[in-house]
């Protein structure tokens, strides 16, 4: 797939923008806060209906403005396409392909992209809400079923919650518990599956990844961790759903004191290791990056196995950070799909990469 341009209006800091893109890399430069991080927002926004850095679709309009609207010409299963999403403070944002009315969910069929920025590097070094995160958008763009399995479990969750929360002052509530456990444990046993077997097939693409492009032959280890009483998370979703409910009843009393949900999938993590030991406790800076930018890499590569078409990579701020021989083995490896990378600096990684140059100052395409 390949964006061949993308229009933003009223969008952050762009009032009527039109950015062409070459099929390969392309490098967006330009002074800090010019809107380079934007753009590759917007790109993002058109596969999935969502911002990455933000918490409410409003904060996408441009300051003062009521409307946006941002339009892809798109590449895709070998014919021309268009996205357009459009937001008017106030009502439902509205999402139209080829001029028809989609929801977000539809929209990573035509568009996807593995996004690389900063804050992934929390990945390593956070808590398993990050690495459940990176799981979780990997896999939904991939299997639509698997996103309607996330949204079903936070559903089932949330009203648990309540329940766990609320049955103090209205004890009937706990006469559902046990449905929703019930409920809750199905949905979670599907949920294993998948990410069990995204964890697998991440190990077989980012270990070899990682191990070339640490330069010295470091190991990097996965390993997903789910509910205690999960003896195998490949089984049929018969024998681990029989599984979590053991933990649920085991856990039922524990819940109902202290208000909160204690078994299920929403503890589920990633533990990564680098040489044996565990990343998140050891690993230096560069080891994080190294890592993160490994399993993202991994990411891409997986999508292009699974789909025959190699998603959009979006790099914000990061080449440039790496030393050149490994921007090199970034840039060797990335050959063949369409990339986007942002950066400050005018010199070396501009030339290097052989890509277009697109200049940004103030949400405005300049000639450079
Ligand atoms: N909703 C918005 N409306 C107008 N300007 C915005 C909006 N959101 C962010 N900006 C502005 O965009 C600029 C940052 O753009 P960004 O793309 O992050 O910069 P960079 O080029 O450093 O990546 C800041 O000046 C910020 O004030
Ligand atoms: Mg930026």
């Amino acid at each position: 797939m390949i964006v061949r341009s993308v229009r933003m209006e009223g969008f952050r800091n762009y009032l009527d923008e039109t950015v062409e893109l070459s099929p390969g890399i392309n490098v967006i430069t330009g002074e800090n806060a010019q809107g380079k991080t934007n753009f590759l927002e917007a790109v993002y926004l058109l596969s999935c209906g969502r911002g990455f850095r933000t918490r409410l679709d409003s904060e996408l309009l441009a300051f003062g403005s009521d409307y946006t609207k941002v339009t892809g010409k798109v590449f895709s299963a070998e014919r021309e396409q268009s996205i357009e999403i459009s937001m008017r403070s106030g009502t439902r944002k509205q999402i139209l392909v080829n001029g028809v009315r989609k929801n977000s969910s539809d929209l990573s069929e035509i568009l996807r992209v593995v996004l690389f920025c900063p804050d992934d590097l929390n990945m390593i070094k956070d808590g398993a809400k990050a690495r459940r995160r990176f799981m979780d958008m990997a896999i939904s763009q991939l299997r639509p079923s698997y996103a309607a399995l996330i949204s079903e479990y936070t559903r089932l969750y949330e009203h648990k919650k309540r329940i766990l929360s609320d049955w103090r002052e209205k004890p009937s509530l706990l006469d559902t518990l046990d449905e929703f456990s019930d409920s809750l444990s199905r949905c979670s046993a599907q949920i294993i599956r998948y990410r069990a077997a995204f964890a697998r097939r991440l190990t077989e693409t980012a270990v070899p990844i990682h191990s070339e492009f640490s330069g010295n032959g470091e190991t990097l280890s996965l390993d997903y961790q789910t509910v205690g009483t999960v003896t195998d998370s490949f089984a049929a979703a018969s024998e681990i759903y029989a599984e979590l409910l053991e933990h649920q009843k085991a856990h039922r009393e524990a819940e109902i004191a202290s208000g909160n949900v204690l078994s299920g999938v929403h503890k589920d993590d990633l533990d990564i290791g680098i040489n044996g030991v565990n990343a998140r406790v050891f690993a230096s800076q560069g080891q994080t990056r190294t890592a993160a930018l490994s399993l993202k890499m991994a990411e891409r590569e997986i999508s292009l196995e699974d789909t025959n078409d190699c998603p959009i990579l979006l790099l914000d701020d990061v080449l440039s950070e790496l030393d050149a021989k490994r921007q090199e083995f970034v840039l060797n490896r990335i050959g063949g799909g369409q990339t986007l990378i942002t950066c400050c600096e005018n010199g070396q990684l501009r030339e290097r990469t052989g890509g277009k140059i697109i200049g940004i100052a103030g949400g405005k395409t300049i000639r450079l």
